[in-house]
């Protein structure tokens, strides 16, 4: 006997989200996000501590430096935006900040393991963020009851603070390790020096992973190392290092995969370890590296060619850094952007430009760079995210 259409297309159906729940699964509405990072996901954190960025930082899309380290959003905007959510606002920044639906811990130049258990820099000084991660993990340890006791004592800031319940419902995101990487290069280590420190580096991130979930952090998005050797600061900085055919440095990316190919197996290990947690690994690193492999592709061009510096192949020079006042045969002039930042990857030497974050963000979104691949908007489902 056959059953009629409807009944069969139902149970096939049941069957299918039974075999993958990724389609019974809803989408993720995370009522807040908490970042913590580096320069890559800063949202001002390093700037209302250290002192502002200048011009042209933030030129294009908000039109004034907002200690972004961009000509405009980065990708933590985007996925902020993607869930409906307003900017995270920087921890550090005191003023005219908004709690209500997540922090930002991360501060550019920050690394996983403390800056002062790295060598100095003998060629130039490279300061390091004093908010490495076990500080960002403090401050956020005891923005949990502080933020609680504000919204509970009411009064005009009760309103800019997160809800109890949020802590366990938002989304964890990190974007941190490549200056752990700069900071062992920059310090006068080998390729095989810097690579020895890694498993030490992700030892140190796994524990602070550990320490978040007890806190009682559910949701992880984390993003791994970006292909350092296809950045100025690293090719106009190490001149006679070996290209690959794409003209990025090798041995300096081989580092950054070395580490994330331990993170990936970390996190993987978590997720067994951890009951009831969803950690999404990000491959950043193969997403912004297809960039330099086919930029024509996305509408860029000089994927190696900082937009905003001063001169050299790569239009990198530490000591004529984007936004920074150079003295040139006595006269004084702000180092600028190029023409059309929207044509290029790399907008100061270090970091993307929105165009390129943008695209970065539409493609880590869909989860075809994920482990396990599901798109951001599913991250949630931790049954999913553990099985799959
Ligand atoms: C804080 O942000 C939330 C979400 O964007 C908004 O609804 C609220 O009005 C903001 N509070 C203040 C005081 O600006
Ligand atoms: C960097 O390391 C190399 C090899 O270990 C050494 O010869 C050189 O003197 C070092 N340079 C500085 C500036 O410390
Ligand atoms: C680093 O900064 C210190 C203090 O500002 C200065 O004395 C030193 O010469 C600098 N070193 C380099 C390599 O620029
Ligand atoms: C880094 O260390 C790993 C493990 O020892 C090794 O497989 C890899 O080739 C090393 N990479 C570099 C660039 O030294
Ligand atoms: C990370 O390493 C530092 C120094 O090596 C150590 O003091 C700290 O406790 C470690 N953090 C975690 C979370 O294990
Ligand atoms: C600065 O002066 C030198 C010598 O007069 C000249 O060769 C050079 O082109 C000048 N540089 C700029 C940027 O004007
Ligand atoms: C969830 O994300 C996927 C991949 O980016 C996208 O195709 C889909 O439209 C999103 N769903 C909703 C409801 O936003």
């Amino acid at each position: 006997m056959e059953f009629p259409l409807h009944i069969s297309l139902v149970s096939f159906l049941l069957l299918l989200s039974i075999v993958n729940p990724i389609f019974a699964a809803e989408v993720c509405k995370f009522p807040a996000i908490f970042n913590f990072g580096a320069s890559n996901s800063d949202t001002g954190g390093l700037a209302a501590s250290f002192g502002a960025l200048s011009s042209p930082y933030g030129e294009t899309y908000f039109h004034r430096p907002v200690g972004r380290f961009s000509d405009g959003r980065i990708i933590l905007d985007f996925i902020a935006q993607s869930f409906g959510l307003p900017y995270v606002s920087a921890y550090l920044d005191s003023l005219g900040t908004n709690f209500s639906h997540g922090a930002n811990f991360g501060t550019g130049g920050s690394t996983v393991k403390p800056p002062y258990s790295y060598p100095t820099s003998p060629t130039f000084n490279f300061s390091f963020s004093p908010f490495y991660l076990d500080v960002q993990y403090s401050q956020f340890k005891s923005f949990i009851p502080r933020t609680q006791f504000i919204r509970k004592q009411g009064g005009i800031f009760a309103n800019l603070m997160p809800n109890e319940k949020y802590f366990s419902e938002a989304l964890y995101t990190y974007d941190i390790g490549q200056n752990d990487l700069t900071a062992g290069f920059f310090g006068n280590m080998t390729a095989q020096q810097v690579n020895a420190t890694i498993p030490d580096i992700i030892d140190n991130f796994s524990a602070n992973i550990k320490k978040m979930y007890d806190l009682g952090a559910r949701s992880f998005w984390i993003h791994n190392t970006g292909p350092i050797g296809c950045l100025p600061l690293f090719l106009a900085n190490f001149p006679s290092a070996e290209k690959d055919e794409y003209g990025c440095a090798k041995e300096h990316n081989e580092v950054s995969q070395y580490l994330n190919y331990r993170l990936k197996e970390t996190l993987a290990q978590l997720r067994k370890d951890l009951p009831d947690v969803a950690i999404t690994y990000v491959d950043i690193y193969s997403v912004k590296f297809s960039l330099f492999q086919d930029p024509k592709k996305y509408g860029f061009e000089q994927p190696h060619v900082a937009c905003c510096g001063n001169g050299g192949e790569y239009n990198y020079n530490v000591n004529a850094l984007c936004g920074t006042t150079i003295n040139t045969n006595g006269t004084k002039t702000i180092v600028g952007s190029c023409e059309k930042p929207s044509e290029r990857i790399i907008w100061d030497g270090t970091h993307y430009t929105e165009a390129a974050n943008k695209v970065i963000f539409d493609k880590i979104a869909t989860g075809a760079f994920t482990d396990p691949p599901i798109p951001l908007n599913m991250t949630c489902h931790r049954s999913v995210t553990k099985t799959l």
